[in-house]
């Protein structure tokens, strides 16, 4: 059985001992971004319309250099974002029984959770320190039914949103195809069919060096778009260093996920990633998964292999993968291991 939600702010004082991870794992004095954290490109979307080539080589770059960058000028209304970031700041605080009664619904899967730590909660070895709500959003005519009821406005504002989060997520997986010569529309249909939203709650923790709010990994998805809001507390793994993602003001965080990496044929880098937390503030960040459809059929573009770049992967349905996953919790090269080629 999941764990639910408990009541945080009763509980915070001091870090219970089931929030400690093993000193390896610890963030330590890396619990504050190192200060070369500046180095994950900003990509201006906005600047396509005179210069298209360059966006997408700095796209391109970005991806397999860090497998993350933040786009601006992306064409979603501030306001929208700042309403969206709001909505679930709420649901957050409202008292632990109404949370649940809004999410509550007749939906035989249970696709709309409100989790503590992770799904794993009776059998990781140590907690996280956050609480998520995650839900399918497409299509929006069969989920919406089962979103939270409250705040009142959510319903309104995420599908908004959603729909805007989309269409740029698709104008960068076209980017993303063109730049890698397998075609703009490499990605539409069955391989971006899916969204799912990860809404992660980090409350104030008493010592962010012992904790993480999510330990290291890479998204199992195509691709991610994150809104981080305005506190600090992503951090990616690069040649062996933890590098901060910095909030900038009305940015998105793109980061490629595992098919990407695949369908690249290695060429673009699913970075590994987690999140430390701090002692001050709350921190909300909103993720949209997209996603392929179960039944997809995954494998390296044909058009990137040939005699010196053979290929790397097999192919799969996106489900086998998905299981591999969380059977193996998300171990990035443990998770590659069933569906690599050998040399
Ligand atoms: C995730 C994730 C980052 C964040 O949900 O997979 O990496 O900053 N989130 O919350
Ligand atoms: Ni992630």
């Amino acid at each position: 059985m999941e764990k639910l939600v408990p009541n945080w702010y009763s509980a915070a004082q001091p870090l219970p001992e089931t929030y400690i991870f093993p000193p390896d794992a610890r963030p330590g004095k890396f619990s504050v971004a190192p200060s070369i954290s500046n180095d994950i490109p900003v990509i201006d979307l906005g600047s396509q319309s005179h210069d298209r080539a360059l966006v997408i080589q700095q796209i391109l770059e970005a991806s397999q250099e860090f497998g993350f960058f933040q786009v601006i000028n992306h064409g979603i209304p501030e306001a929208l974002m700042n309403d969206t970031m709001d909505v679930f700041k709420e649901f957050f605080e409202l008292p632990l029984e109404e949370k649940r009664a809004s999410i509550y619904s007749d939906d035989p899967n249970k696709v709309c959770k409100l989790v503590h730590s992770s799904v794993n909660y009776d059998w990781e070895e140590v907690h996280l320190w956050r609480d998520f709500l995650r839900h399918p959003c497409e299509p929006l005519e069969k989920f919406m039914p089962i979103w939270p009821r409250k705040p009142i406005k959510y319903r309104e504002h995420v599908s908004k949103c959603f729909t805007q989060v989309k269409k740029v997520a698709l104008d960068i997986l076209e980017l993303i195809g063109e730049g890698l010569g397998i075609g703009s529309e490499y990605f539409n249909d069955e391989l971006s069919k899916e969204t799912d939203i990860f809404v992660n709650h980090y409350p104030p923790c008493p010592d962010p060096s012992l904790t993480l709010g999510i330990t290291k990994h890479s998204d199992p998805q195509l691709i991610t778009i994150l809104l981080q809001g305005d506190v600090s507390g992503l951090q990616v793994l690069k040649d062996g260093e933890w590098i901060g993602v910095e909030p900038i003001s009305n940015g998105l965080v793109v980061n490629i996920g595992y098919q990407l990496r695949i369908i690249s044929n290695g060429k673009l880098k699913c970075a590994e990633h987690r999140v430390v937390t701090n002692s001050s503030t709350v921190r909300t960040t909103i993720g949209f998964f997209i996603t392929p459809s179960p039944d997809c059929y995954i494998e390296p573009a044909a058009a990137l292999i040939h005699a010196s770049n053979p290929r790397l992967y097999k192919g799969f349905r996106y489900e086998e993968f998905r299981a591999n996953y969380f059977r193996k919790q998300g171990k990035t090269e443990v998770v590659l291991e069933p569906f690599k080629i050998e040399s």
